[in-house]
């Protein structure tokens, strides 16, 4: 099984990428074939809402977006891993979401699928009742139009400064566990 993992943070060996490189280590172990996207190392532009995809189905931005579309089109499963920011996501990862209105407009008339299993891994300072409710609609959006079907969700409040995950008591051998699950299924 080909597995897509999405990094989100703009923040080296932050506490998402640790979480998802725990993950991938489950999923590994359990025979995924692991792609790794850092968003930060990408250079993709935001959507302009030219219009042009929806008229002619191609986005006339040329940047790293043509390396990600195959990877998402290809993928027989996909992982997400990112920080809430001010209750979403990064604006780099907001802008590689935000890019798929050219498949959001290709599929637009098409029946959602659900065929392909997609992870959300989210990591957040603050400890408030809604504080993942931003990034799980945006995240599950996002699945949508890539006809992936949000299957677990695996989110950690209170959690601030870089490596600060490695002192909760459960997170890492969580996420472990679910990478596991993910290709043995
Ligand atoms: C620009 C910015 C905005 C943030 N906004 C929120 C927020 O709205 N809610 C929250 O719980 N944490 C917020 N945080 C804290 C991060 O989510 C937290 O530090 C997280 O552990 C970072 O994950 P990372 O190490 O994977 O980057 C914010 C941090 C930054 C830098």
């Amino acid at each position: 099984m080909k597995l897509l993992a999405i990094y989100g943070s703009p923040r080296i060996q932050g506490n998402s990428e640790l979480l998802l490189d725990n993950f991938l280590e489950g999923a590994k172990a359990s025979g995924c074939r692991i792609t790794r996207l850092y968003v930060r190392d990408l250079n993709i532009f935001p959507c302009t809402a030219c219009g042009e995809c929806e008229k002619t189905g191609y986005c006339p931005l040329q940047d790293d977006m043509q390396i990600v579309y195959p990877l998402l089109l290809d993928t027989d499963a996909l992982v997400v891993a990112t920080p809430v920011y001010f209750y979403g996501v990064p604006a780099q990862l907001k802008a590689l979401i935000d890019r798929c209105q050219l498949i959001w407009q290709k599929n637009k008339k098409k029946k959602p699928l659900f065929l392909k299993p997609g992870y959300l891994i989210s990591v957040g300072g603050a400890k408030g009742q809604h504080a993942f409710d931003g990034v799980i609609l945006t995240i599950k959006y996002f699945f949508l139009t890539l006809g992936v079907k949000l299957e677990q969700i695996l989110t950690y409040a209170g959690v601030d400064a870089a490596g600060a995950i490695k002192q909760h008591p459960s997170a890492l051998n969580e996420v472990h566990t679910a990478g596991g699950r993910l290709c043995s299924k």
